[in-house]
């Protein structure tokens, strides 16, 4: 395929005010294009995010937590474990629930597929011809560079009392205009996640001040709609879990992390769960006043409160269910009842309870609901440490503890029942620390610890 990319690149235009001394970004000022795609990020699925990752873009690739070798898992899982062939795809390139929201995007870094909706199986369309976007289209606003303040800069007054907070335009204050292209979209998603500088990183070409992950334990609500028993082998010296194994739904359950949206994540962890700018981007979007920032109440929802997309039926035990609201409605006009397919009809998003001389069609989608989880069972499945994850056999656990040398008398085993408190203690602790288990079940292995 020709390659139109280097001529015509798109890109979208931001000012920097930045201190040439420090070599910082105090703080940038765009339009709305630039605000929607970082708001965006908020609705990309943690499997989305995944792949972006491991793009190779001018910060290289980077790692999150146990993200990648988690991706990684389903991109290494023999497909006789999963239930439908299209699941390894729901995984790796996982729908968002914003879909109508995020086609008027100007630089969108998600290449996968947008919904496609059929007529009579024969002709098809894609909705990637009407949206929403998130804020609203007239104003500028002021982002600083933890990504904590974002305002609108139609109040005239809030960039001169930003300025005074960060320290006030001194002599070495210059501006700087730049281009912002879907690489540097990669790059700024890379850097916010582990950074609280990802402006400066990106733009004055620093290598991301990377955050030391605070780890914190979860507060989760009280719920008893999950309830897995899984049983974890344990080293005793180190006091850390080698790996658990559990049936089909432990392994859904971890699977299940890739499909939720970051923000859903935050919303659920606390906006202060502990990713870069992440919860400083989230906060400010949570604390803006609608109307004077976003073009509704909707849309601003869509981004702090982020739900699955529909496909995703089988994985709302911890975050619900979100129906797209994009509809299509198709109309034909025939003399029978039944559409043929040369009569002539029309498309739109419009719903006539009466049609008039036109009767409505059905209109079909490519969607696939999951409905009975990712992997098949009755069967074990493994999860290591670092969450890979695949069937269990006897060989691949005692492969696992032959390579890491340890001693057997140095094992236990013990059983445990995880619900949401741990699922969302595991989810936590898979974004910053590379030992999921260990730290997201640590509360449950203080016994064994004594005994050693
Ligand atoms: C949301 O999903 C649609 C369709 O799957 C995709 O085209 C779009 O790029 C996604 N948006 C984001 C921000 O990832
Ligand atoms: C941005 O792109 C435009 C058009 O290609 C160009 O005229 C302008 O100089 C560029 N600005 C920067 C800062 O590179
Ligand atoms: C959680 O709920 C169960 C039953 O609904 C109850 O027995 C238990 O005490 C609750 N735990 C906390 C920490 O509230
Ligand atoms: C844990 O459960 C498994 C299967 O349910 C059982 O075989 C095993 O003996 C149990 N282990 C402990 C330490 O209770």
């Amino acid at each position: 395929m020709a390659d139109n990319t280097t001529q015509t690149e798109e890109y979208v235009q931001l000012k920097l005010v930045i201190n040439e001394e420090s070599n910082k970004v105090l703080f940038a000022e765009s339009g709305k294009d630039f605000v929607d795609i970082l708001c965006s990020f908020l609705t990309m699925p943690l499997g989305t995010i995944a792949r972006l990752l491991q793009k190779d873009s001018n910060m290289g690739q980077i790692t999150i937590g146990c993200l990648n070798s988690l991706y990684q898992s389903v991109v290494d899982l023999d497909k006789r474990y999963l239930w439908t062939d299209s699941i390894k795809e729901l995984l790796l390139k996982p729908k968002n629930s914003s879909e109508d929201y995020c086609s008027t995007l100007k630089l969108n870094i998600d290449d996968s597929q947008p919904t496609e909706y059929f007529i009579c199986a024969s002709n098809y369309f894609s909705s990637d011809s009407s949206g929403y976007w998130f804020v609203n289209s007239v104003a500028t606003f002021v982002i600083t560079d933890d990504l904590i303040n974002i305002i609108p800069n139609s109040a005239a007054y809030t960039t001169f009392s930003l300025l005074k907070n960060l320290g006030i335009i001194t002599s070495s204050t210059k501006e700087m205009a730049v281009n912002v292209t879907k690489e540097k979209v990669v790059d700024l998603l890379k850097c916010a996640l582990v950074s609280k500088s990802p402006l400066t990183d990106v733009f004055l070409g620093k290598k991301p001040s990377i955050e030391r992950s605070r780890f914190l334990t979860c507060n989760a609500e009280n719920s008893s709609t999950i309830q897995i028993t899984i049983q974890l082998v344990i080293r005793k010296s180190e006091g850390n879990i080698l790996f658990a194994h559990g049936d089909q739904d432990f392994a859904d359950l971890l699977l299940s992390f890739l499909t939720f949206p970051l923000g859903g994540i935050v919303r659920k962890l606390g906006e202060y769960s502990s990713m870069g700018s992440i919860g400083g981007l989230y906060k400010s979007i949570a604390e803006s006043v609608e109307n004077q920032y976003f073009i509704s109440e909707e849309a601003k929802n869509r981004l702090i409160d982020p739900l699955l997309a529909s496909e995703y039926k089988s994985c709302s035990s911890i975050l619900p269910i979100k129906e797209q609201c994009l509809n299509y409605y198709g109309y034909y006009q025939s003399e029978s009842y039944r559409y043929r397919s040369n009569d002539p009809f029309f498309i739109t998003d419009k719903h006539y309870k009466d049609g008039g001389r036109y009767e409505e069609m059905r209109l079909h989608n490519n969607k696939n609901p999951i409905k009975e989880g990712f992997v098949k069972g009755p069967r074990t499945y493994l999860a290591t440490d670092d969450l890979v994850i695949g069937p269990a056999s006897p060989i691949s656990a005692s492969l696992l503890i032959n390579r890491l040398q340890i001693p057997v008398d140095d094992l236990k085993e013990k059983n445990v029942t995880i619900g949401m408190k741990e699922c969302l203690s595991i989810l936590n602790a898979a974004l910053t620390s590379t030992s999921a288990l260990t730290n997201g079940l640590g509360h449950l292995l203080s016994e064994v610890m004594e005994e050693k």
